[in-house]
């Protein structure tokens, strides 16, 4: 995978605004905000699954079959979070909460997030 997660790390600045990193023993990796899920371990989690967060059912639908993130799909997710939920469920009625769009660094920022979960 192409990213770099040092770079990551900068436009990650863009993202935690609505996303916190907390790490399962509470170790905030990264204060952010609430209105997203947390990001801890967000690389090899089944799609809408962090504990305690209310998604969508379009996220609840694109996770339904088990799928779980890996950076080259968030890393396209970011670009247009409803249009990846409508391609990957095939229902174009259904949407992403995530109206943020990154317009680039997205492999990075994957790349970022694949470093902060579990070792
Ligand atoms: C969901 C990444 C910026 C709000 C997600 C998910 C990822 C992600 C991977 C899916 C998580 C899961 O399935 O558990 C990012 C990255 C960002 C970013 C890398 C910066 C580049 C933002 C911003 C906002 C936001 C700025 C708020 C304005 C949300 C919300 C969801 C979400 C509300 C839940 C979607 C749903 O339930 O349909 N984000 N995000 N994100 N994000 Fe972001």
């Amino acid at each position: 995978f192409a990213g770099d997660a040092k770079a990551g790390e900068d436009v990650f600045k863009k993202c935690k605004s609505c996303h916190a990193i907390t790490a399962p023993d509470g170790t905030e990796v990264v204060k952010g905000g609430k209105v997203g899920p947390n990001l801890y371990g967000v690389v090899g989690r089944q799609i809408g699954t962090a504990e305690g967060f209310k998604y969508g059912e379009g996220t609840i639908a694109a996770g339904a079959d088990g799928t779980k993130w890996d950076e080259a799909m968030i890393a396209a997710y970011v670009v247009d979070p409803t249009k990846w939920i409508e391609e990957k469920t095939g229902d174009d009625k259904l949407k992403s909460k995530m109206t943020f769009k990154l317009a680039k660094g997205g492999e990075d920022v994957a790349a970022y997030l694949a470093s902060v979960a579990p070792a």
